[in-house]
């Protein structure tokens, strides 16, 4: 820990677990205030209750990011108890595995609403008070399915290049107000989202993906965190626009 997040307030979607849990408490132990939404209200509870003890200041709001009315309660209770938010993580994400020709319209709009279009939502209610305080940094939680993917996953790499467009397009329109917006883009990552890969497309493709790595592992939650706050940090004062990969070499390589 080095306190490089003190004096600000980070707003992490999907927090409750996963990569989204790892940056809350990554975050707080950087020093920064941290409110997080998640549809899941248990777990979210539960992570509170962890973060209760250490005596960090965060505040959970159940929420759904395919909704801007709970976007903005949550955004505003948030504010009322930590002050303007300073900090994004768009982490909120769900994969798909859906076929082009069955795939109904309802199907599709979902997965762009939480893949993408929520990234826009959030965006659009904390940029205002950034924009007020010439400070402010938006991190967007993309996949390596921005620039590559695999058979049986349509439309995710759709939904996730969309957000490192929407990343650039969001990084010049901010950037003269000294906002700065990147896309963060893990590859393979222990996480319930995961487990689900695995149990969708067998368990034997497990052991296939740690040998494809350069580093011969799948990554930890903590390791994506460990780049978001960087990008959050005035560490990264000179990086806007950019996409940041982390996956242990793995786009490195031919197939
Ligand atoms: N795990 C990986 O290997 C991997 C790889 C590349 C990218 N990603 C991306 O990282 C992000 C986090 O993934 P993860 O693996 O931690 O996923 P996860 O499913 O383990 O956790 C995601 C969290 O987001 C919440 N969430 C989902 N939909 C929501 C909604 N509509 N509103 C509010 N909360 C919602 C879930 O309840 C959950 O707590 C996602 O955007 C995902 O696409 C993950």
């Amino acid at each position: 820990m080095t306190g490089r997040l003190q004096n600000e307030h980070v707003f992490v979607t999907g927090g409750a677990k996963g990569i989204g849990a790892a940056i809350v408490e990554k975050c707080l132990a950087e020093g920064a205030r941290v409110s997080f939404t998640d549809l899941d209200e248990a777990i979210g509870r539960a992570l509170m209750q962890t973060i209760g003890s250490t005596g960090a200041r965060a505040v959970f709001g159940v929420g759904d990011v395919r909704s801007a009315d709970d976007i903005a309660r949550v955004h505003a209770a948030a504010v009322r108890d930590l002050g303007p938010v300073t900090g994004l993580v768009n982490n909120a994400g769900r994969n798909s595995y859906a076929d082009p020709v069955t795939m109904t319209e309802a199907e599709w709009d979902d997965v762009f609403s939480v893949d993408l279009k929520s990234a826009w939502l959030c965006a659009r209610v904390v940029l205002p008070a950034m924009m007020a305080a010439r400070r402010g940094s938006i991190v967007n939680i993309a996949s390596i399915h921005a620039t590559m993917t695999c058979s049986g996953m349509f439309p995710y790499a759709a939904a996730k290049s969309g957000l490192v467009g929407l990343t650039r397009s969001l990084a010049l329109e901010a950037g003269p107000h000294q906002i700065r917006v990147n896309a963060l883009s893990p590859g393979y990552t222990e996480t319930p989202l995961l487990k689900e890969y695995f149990a969708e497309r067998g368990e034997a493709e497990r052991t296939t993906a740690v040998e494809k790595h350069p580093l011969r592992r799948i990554g930890q939650p903590s390791e994506i965190a460990n780049c978001a706050a960087f990008l959050l940090s005035g560490e990264a004062s000179f990086v806007t626009g950019a996409n940041w990969i982390a996956d242990g070499g793995l786009s490195s390589r031919f197939a």
